[in-house]
C-alpha cells in the first residue's frame, strides 16, 4: 500500500465517488437510495466549496487500485481536523490496516503543517452512524486519540426565536462588528472563554485558542455582518455574539459576556437582538453547538427553546 496526499481539486472523483459507494455496501451506512453519480455531485460540490482542504488516499502500490481515503481540514489555526470523521476503505481491503495506515498520515501531515493538534468530530447523527462509531472508535484510539470533549448540537426555528420578548439593560449600546477589527474582539473572545466552562475550548492551550478564535470571527461571505453585534458599557466591549449564514440554516456563535456582567440577561439579549437583525425566513434553522459541560450556555440555549438533536464526540491527538 502506498499513501499520498492530494489536494481536494487533484483527485480522480470518478473513482472516489466509487470507492465511497462501494465501502458502503456492506456497511451500516449502506443506503439504497445513494447511487454513485450522487455521490460524484456531493464530491463535486465540496471541491468547489473548498470545504475540505487534502485528501490522504491509499493505493494499491501494484496495480494503483484505491484502497482508502480520509479528509482533512487544515485552516483551523494551530488545530488541524479530520472531517469527516470516518476513514472510507475499500470493501475487500484490510479494514484496520488501511484505517489505521490513513490515522498516522493524517497525524504526519498534523506535523508538516506546523500544527499542534488533531481532531475528529464525530457527529453521532443517526442510529447508522452510531453502529458505525463501534467500529471506527477503536481505530482512533490505537493511534493515540483520546476523547475530550463532548458537545451537543442543538437548533431551533428562526420564526420561534424571534417571536421572544427581551430588553437591553439600560446603559448598554449596542453595535455592529462591521465597525469592529476582530483585533480588537480578541482579548474579550479570549477572556469570555478562558473564564467559561466549555470543556473543549478549556482543553486548548492559549495559541491554540487565539488560532480558533480567529477562525471563529473569519469574516468571509457566511460572516452576517448586520446581525454580528457587541454590547457595551461605557465605551468598552463587555459581549459579542456572531451569526453567519450556513447553507440554508443560521449557525449561531461564538457568543460571550465578560464574568462580571453574567447573570443580567445579557446572554439571552445579544443572541436576540442578533436574531432581530437577519433577514430570514420563518422555518429557517437557527443552530449551535456547546459543550454539555457547559450548563451556563446550555441553560441559555435551552431556554430560548433550543433542543438538543444529536452528541458530537471530540477525540484529540497532540504530537
Ligand atoms: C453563556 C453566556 C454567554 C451566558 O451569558 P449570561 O449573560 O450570563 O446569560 P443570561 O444572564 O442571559 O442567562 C440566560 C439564561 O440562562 C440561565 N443561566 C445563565 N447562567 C446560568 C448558570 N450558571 N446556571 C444555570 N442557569 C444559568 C439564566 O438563568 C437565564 O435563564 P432565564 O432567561 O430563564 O432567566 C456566558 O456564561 C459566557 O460568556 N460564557 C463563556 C463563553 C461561552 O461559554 N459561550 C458559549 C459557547 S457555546
Amino acid at each position: 500500500m502506498i499513501l499520498i496526499i492530494q489536494e481536494m481539486h487533484e483527485i480522480d472523483v470518478d473513482a472516489h465517488a466509487r470507492l465511497i459507494y462501494n465501502s458502503r455496501q456492506n456497511s451500516p451506512l449502506h443506503n439504497d437510495e445513494r447511487t454513485v453519480d450522487g455521490i460524484k455531485t456531493a464530491l463535486e460540490q465540496m471541491i468547489e466549496q473548498g470545504e475540505a482542504h487534502a485528501m490522504i488516499v491509499a493505493q494499491d502500490e501494484d496495480s494503483g487500485e484505491l484502497l482508502g481515503q480520509l479528509l482533512m481540514w487544515l485552516e483551523w489555526g494551530e488545530i488541524g481536523v479530520v472531517r469527516p470523521w470516518q476513514p472510507i476503505i475499500h470493501p475487500e481491503a484490510d479494514q484496520e490496516a488501511v484505517a489505521v495506515a490513513l490515522i498516522e498520515h493524517s497525524k504526519k501531515l498534523v506535523e508538516t503543517n506546523a500544527k499542534t493538534k488533531l481532531e475528529i468530530w464525530m457527529e453521532l447523527t443517526s442510529e447508522q452512524i452510531e453502529a458505525m462509531k463501534s467500529i471506527v472508535e477503536p481505530w482512533y484510539q490505537k493511534s493515540g486519540f483520546v476523547l475530550t470533549a463532548k458537545e451537543y448540537f442543538m437548533d431551533t426555528q428562526y420564526s420561534k426565536l424571534s417571536d421572544l420578548k427581551y430588553s437591553i439593560p439600560k446603559g448598554i449600546e449596542v453595535e455592529s462588528m462591521s465597525d469592529i477589527s476582530n483585533a480588537d474582539l480578541m482579548d474579550i473572545v479570549m477572556e469570555s472563554f478562558r473564564s467559561g466552562s466549555d470543556k473543549w475550548v478549556l482543553s486548548m492551550t492559549e495559541s491554540q485558542l487565539e488560532g480558533s478564535a480567529n477562525a471563529w470571527m473569519k469574516r468571509d461571505d457566511t460572516f452576517i455582518n448586520d446581525a454580528s453585534i457587541v454590547f457595551k458599557d461605557d465605551g468598552n466591549i463587555i459581549g459579542y455574539n456572531v451569526m453567519r449564514n450556513e447553507d440554508d440554516s443560521i449557525e449561531v456563535g461564538p457568543i460571550g459576556v465578560l464574568p462580571s456582567y453574567r447573570g443580567r440577561g445579557l446572554g439571552r439579549a445579544l443572541l436576540l437582538e442578533s436574531t432581530r437583525r437577519l433577514a430570514s425566513k420563518p422555518d429557517q434553522s437557527v443552530w449551535l453547538t456547546v459543550s454539555t459541560e457547559n450548563i451556563p450556555a446550555f441553560e441559555l440555549y435551552s431556554r430560548l427553546g433550543f433542543k438538543n438533536q444529536y452528541q458530537i464526540l471530540i477525540y484529540a491527538w497532540t504530537p
